[in-house]
Formats: C-alpha cells, structure tokens, sequence
C-alpha cells in the first residue's frame, strides 16, 4: 500500500486508519479518499481485521473537503472529485466489518460526512460537528443532506445544513449524532472497548446485521423484511449459530470462529 495522507496500522483485530494532513486540520483531497479507499480494501481483504477505526488528530478528525483546493474548481472538476469521493464513502459505508469513526477536535462538512459513513461516532468531549458548507456558498457534496435526515430528526439536519452552526459534542450526543462522548485522554480507551465488544460477535452475524439496517433504510418496510428474513435464516447455515444457541443452552459463553 502506498498511502500519503493516512497512517495505518492494524493491532488485535482493529484496523486504525489516522487522517494525517495536520497543517490542513486533515481537510479531505482527492488523494485522502484514494488512501481511504485502499485502507477499505485491505480490511475487506484480511480476515485478522474485525473492525476498522478512522481517526484524526486532537483537534480535528477532519474540518472538511480542501477549500483551498476546490475554490477554483468549475462544474466538471467538482463532478470528478465528488464522483470519486463518493465511490470511496460508498465502499466504506458498505464494507462489510463494523466500522466506527473515533472524533477529536472538529468533524465538519467532508469530515462529518465521513464519519456519517461509519456505522459508529465515538468523540472526544472536544468534538465539533456541523455541515458548514452553506456558508460557503454551496451544500455538502459528500452525502451529508441524505444520511443526516435519514439518521436524525429533519428539522434539526435542516437547521443543520441550512445554517451550517457547528454543535458541541454533548448535544450531537443528545441528537444522536455521536454514539459515545467521553473526556478527550478515554477517547482510544472507549474506542477498543466499543470494538472489543463487537469482536466477541459472531463476524457473519455483524455482517448480516448491517446489510439488513443499510438495505432496509431505502426500501419500503415489507421489502426490508423480506432482507431481514432472508438473512436471518442464512445465518441458520452457520457455524456461529450452533455455536452460539449451544452456548446458550449449555450456559457458557460462545466461541464464534467467523464460519
Ligand atoms: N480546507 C482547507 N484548509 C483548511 C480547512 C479546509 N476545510 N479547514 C482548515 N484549514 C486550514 C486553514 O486554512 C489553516 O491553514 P493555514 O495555517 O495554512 O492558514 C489551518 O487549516 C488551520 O485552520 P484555522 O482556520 O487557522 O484553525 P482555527 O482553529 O482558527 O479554526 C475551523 C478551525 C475548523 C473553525 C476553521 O478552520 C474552519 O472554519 N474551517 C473550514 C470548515 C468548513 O467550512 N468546512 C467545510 C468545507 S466544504
């Protein structure tokens, strides 16, 4: 791998992907998003990662896509980067491993969206999240304006998108925004404990789990359903399920394999 704008190392099961463009308070660039998209690859690939964490640095996840970047930027250059941004967060929203995005410092616009891709927010009590975009002169081009509402309440993403207030960490935590807010020194502490817990599920059970609430949120109720019952009873193929009701019944704790 050949990564420029992101560290990343693997330790226990957890993949640590950390957004590095400090002087830039890792403002996101066409290159960020094709390191991401690497990181994303190498997690689907490697059975050892059960979970991927991205992260940034204390005082800032990410404030955003480059301004500097995109302010000469006309309709055919700004269609590329989006494009390509887009196939990016889609594969990372899609990958199929719990993904959680660990948030210090601000998460703004690009950054927010990214976050958003994640299946959890885990933030430092310093965290600052928003879509400042509007104040710009433009609006978030990075999924923002359809996984806010679909997450929160719409009249508080469209105070959001339409005013582009930044919000302190505790009231994203209120709104359910963030999953987590613990002091800024619990942050990474947090973040493994959160992970250790998912790792000690069944991994095609995690996987099921999140086709069935990703597909389900843009079909109708029935059709989602039908994704969840066809899941549920593919899981019935699995070691994992035997293990796990046999766990049950014979009062211990299960030992999933991933089979
Ligand atoms: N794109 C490019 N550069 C950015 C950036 C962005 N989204 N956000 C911050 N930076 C750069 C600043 O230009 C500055 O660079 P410089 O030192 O070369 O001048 C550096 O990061 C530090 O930022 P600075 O603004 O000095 O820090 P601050 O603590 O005073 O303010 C913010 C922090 C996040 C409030 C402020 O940087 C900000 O509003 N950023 C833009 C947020 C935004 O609109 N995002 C949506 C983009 S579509």
């Amino acid at each position: 791998m050949d990564l420029k704008t992101v560290l990343y190392n693997k330790k226990d099961g957890i993949a640590w992907a950390q957004l590095n463009r400090p002087d830039k308070l890792n403002a996101l660039n066409s290159k960020v998003f094709a390191d991401i998209g690497q990181v994303v690859d190498d997690v689907a690939a490697d059975d050892g990662v059960r979970v991927l964490v991205i992260t940034g640095n204390e005082k800032a996840f990410a404030a955003g896509a480059d301004i500097g970047e995109m302010s000469t930027a006309g309709i055919a250059d700004t269609l590329k980067f989006t494009d390509a941004g887009t196939q990016v967060t889609e594969r990372l929203a899609d990958l199929g491993k719990p993904t959680i995005a660990a948030i210090s410092g601000y998460a703004l616009g690009g950054g927010l969206e990214l976050a958003l891709c994640c299946d959890f927010r885990i933030a430092a009590d310093t965290a600052v999240v928003g879509l400042p975009e509007i104040t710009l002169g433009i609006i978030p081009g990075g999924g923002g304006t359809q996984r806010l509402p679909r997450l929160i309440n719409y009249s508080i993403a469209a105070e959001m998108v339409m005013l582009g207030g930044l919000m302190k960490a505790d009231r994203a935590h209120q709104l359910g925004i963030l999953n987590r807010v613990v002091a800024q020194e619990a942050l990474k502490t947090e973040v493994v404990k959160f992970a250790e817990q998912l790792m000690a599920r069944a991994p095609i059970a995690l996987r099921a789990a999140k086709t069935a609430l990703r597909k389900g949120l843009n079909v109708s109720l029935k059709d989602g359903i039908c994704i969840e019952q066809d899941l549920f009873a593919m899981l019935f193929g699995t070691a994992d399920q035997k293990e796990g009701m046999a766990a049950f019944l014979e009062k211990r704790k299960p030992k999933f394999t991933g089979k």
